[in-house]
């Protein structure tokens, strides 16, 4: 395991901080955090509009960003658009495509409800028909759950590459051949897959792919939605102004047909430079190392767990990132994420915004999510076991 505590500011300020909740926003390293500073110590103008000196150099910095963001997801330049984090990237998709001739979309149970909300209002107000697949009670779609949902009237299928309760992922080639067949558009949250595993958005022939730089060692404010180029040119733009039209006159709006089109506005530029750092930061990791290194300390949590009979929730077996749902009998998620954070363990409580798919996985009430990421080690692991069980002596 590489040992790389020592690239997080923020562990140096906290010494004996196990921090286990990577999965709500990860710590950022130095480097993350220069080159954000950097953008107003050293660039300071608006990108994409103003022709001076300054304002060139944060254009070509922007556009830089836009690169090393695209190459990390393995989609092109002019793929990706600039969002606020996932979330507004799974509006956009929501909200911009035309239902007019297929009305169907299909989402899971185990969605967020980042991809859940938007397309539940869509619902409400009789613009599409939702298809949710069932998963099985410890959080598991099949293919031919998927496989059935999908028909000719399905405009959108939409589902994550790694999940939040449970950071186990699935199969989104063979989900995205299947959406194809029917002649569908597939879009991933990638919310919790981008973080943790190396994604091909055109080898996986991905429509639309979302993504916030904040759960990837990135900065908070600051995500994307890379975008097929056909779909760049049909989508309707969330908001609209500054920025993304060619001329406008009181009876006429021209817009631009590129990824402008989708950033109104004046834009989080600091943000875009440090999204490009922390993928930067990744690559000189390596992703199959993160993989590597997750899949340890995984394995350490599901013994540690087990072995003081912590309930866990979500697949046992099924590969995942470093992250596990549980909950100690008799005891409440929040009180216990409490009684962790008195040991110096910050872990996160409650339904993890995916409600649905916490009951559909039988915590009725919430429960409790560890989470590690490449900052941790087995040594923190180790301390999250010893005050379970602290913990559960306590309940009886
Ligand atoms: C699976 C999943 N999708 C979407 C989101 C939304 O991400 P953000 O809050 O960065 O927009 C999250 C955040 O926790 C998530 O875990």
């Amino acid at each position: 395991m590489k040992d790389v505590k020592k690239d997080f500011p923020l562990l140096a300020r906290h010494p004996g901080l196990a921090y286990l909740d990577s999965a709500c926003t990860s710590l950022k390293p130095a480097k993350v955090i220069e080159a954000e500073a950097s953008y107003y110590s050293e660039l300071g103008a608006c990108a994409g509009r103003s022709s001076h000196r300054l304002g060139r150099e944060a254009s070509s910095a922007v556009e830089s960003a836009r690169e090393n963001v695209a190459s990390f997801v393995g989609a092109g330049t002019e793929e990706i658009v600039w969002t606020r984090n996932a979330t507004e990237a799974l509006n956009i998709v929501a909200y911009g495509l035309d239902y007019s001739k297929r009305k169907k979309v299909v989402t899971s149970a185990l969605e967020h409800h980042a991809v859940l909300l938007p397309f539940m209002d869509l619902r409400e107000r009789g613009i599409i028909r939702l298809e949710i697949a069932g998963c099985d009670d410890r959080g598991h779609v099949s293919e031919e759950t998927w496989a059935k949902a999908i028909d000719r009237d399905t405009a959108l299928v939409v589902t994550n590459n790694g999940n939040n309760t449970s950071g186990v992922g699935q199969c989104t080639k063979n989900l995205a051949r299947i959406t194809h067949d029917s002649g569908a558009l597939i879009c991933i949250d990638g919310a919790q897959g981008v973080p943790h595993h190396r994604t091909g958005f055109r080898k996986d022939n991905f429509d639309f792919l979302c993504f916030s730089a904040h759960k990837m060692l990135g900065p908070t404010g600051i995500g994307a939605l890379a975008m097929k180029k056909e779909q760049m040119a049909r989508l309707q733009p969330l908001v609209r102004g500054g920025g993304t039209v060619k001329t406008v006159s009181l009876s006429r709006v021209e817009p631009v047909s590129d990824y402008t089109r989708f950033e109104a506005g004046v834009q989080h530029y600091s943000g875009m430079i440090g999204f490009a750092a922390a993928c930067e930061y990744l690559k000189a990791y390596g992703m199959e190392n993160v993989e590597a290194h997750e899949k340890a300390l995984a394995a350490g949590m599901r013994k540690e767990l087990e072995a003081a009979g912590a309930i866990i929730h979500g697949p046992i077996d099924a590969q995942r990132s470093a992250l596990y749902s549980f909950n100690i009998k008799g005891a409440k998620p929040h009180d216990v994420a409490l009684m962790l954070d008195r040991e110096g363990i910050a872990v996160r409580s409650g339904f993890f915004c995916a409600q649905p798919a916490m009951e559909a996985m039988g915590a009725k009430d919430g429960a409790v999510r560890a989470s590690a990421y490449i900052y941790n080690d087995l040594a923190d692991i180790g301390r999250l076991g010893e005050a379970i069980v602290k913990i559960k002596g306590l309940y009886g």
